[in-house]
């Protein structure tokens, strides 16, 4: 007999922090995307998760809990390019997909897809070059 793990059909606080812990799971082994994390966060990891619940609960349950400005920080962290966001938004995907029905990881999915598009226009569009950039 085959057991299929039960998928999270709705949004919650719970839903988003299990997504966001098995997130960066992914990410800190992930070769590309790990070193840019351990420069920017080299000690204690709690600050920046408990900052992502509250992002995903502000952009998926509209509560208001995160304030700050995403596009400073992307902005003074070396090494980020176009290209990376792609395997970014793999990983998300795919934990969205673990965790989550259809319909609930594809909201995270466009979600996520839409923030990173307004964080690239805004760390790498420059008007005299074409857009999308080749991936660099
Ligand atoms: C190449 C892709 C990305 C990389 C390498 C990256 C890396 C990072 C790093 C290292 C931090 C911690 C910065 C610090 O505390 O100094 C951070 C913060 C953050 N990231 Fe990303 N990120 C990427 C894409 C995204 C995307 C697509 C989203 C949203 C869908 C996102 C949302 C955030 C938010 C909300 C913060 C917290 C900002 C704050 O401190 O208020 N990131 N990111």
């Amino acid at each position: 007999m085959t057991t299929m793990a039960v998928k999270i059909d709705h949004v919650s606080e719970d839903g988003i922090r299990q997504l966001v812990d098995a997130f960066y799971v992914k990410v800190r082994q992930d070769v590309e995307l790990a070193p840019i994390f351990a420069r920017a966060i080299p000690g204690d990891w709690g600050p920046h998760l408990d900052k992502m619940y509250a992002f995903w609960s502000s952009v998926m349950l509209t509560t208001g809990r995160y304030k700050g400005n995403p596009l400073a920080k992307h902005f003074a962290l070396p090494g980020v390019r176009p290209a990376l966001f792609e395997r970014w938004l793999a990983l998300f995907n795919e934990t969205a997909e673990e965790l989550f029905d259809d319909d609930i990881s594809v909201e995270f999915r466009a979600k996520a897809a839409r923030i990173a598009e307004s964080l690239k226009l805004g760390l790498f569009y420059r008007p005299d070059r074409p857009w999308p950039p080749e991936a660099v």
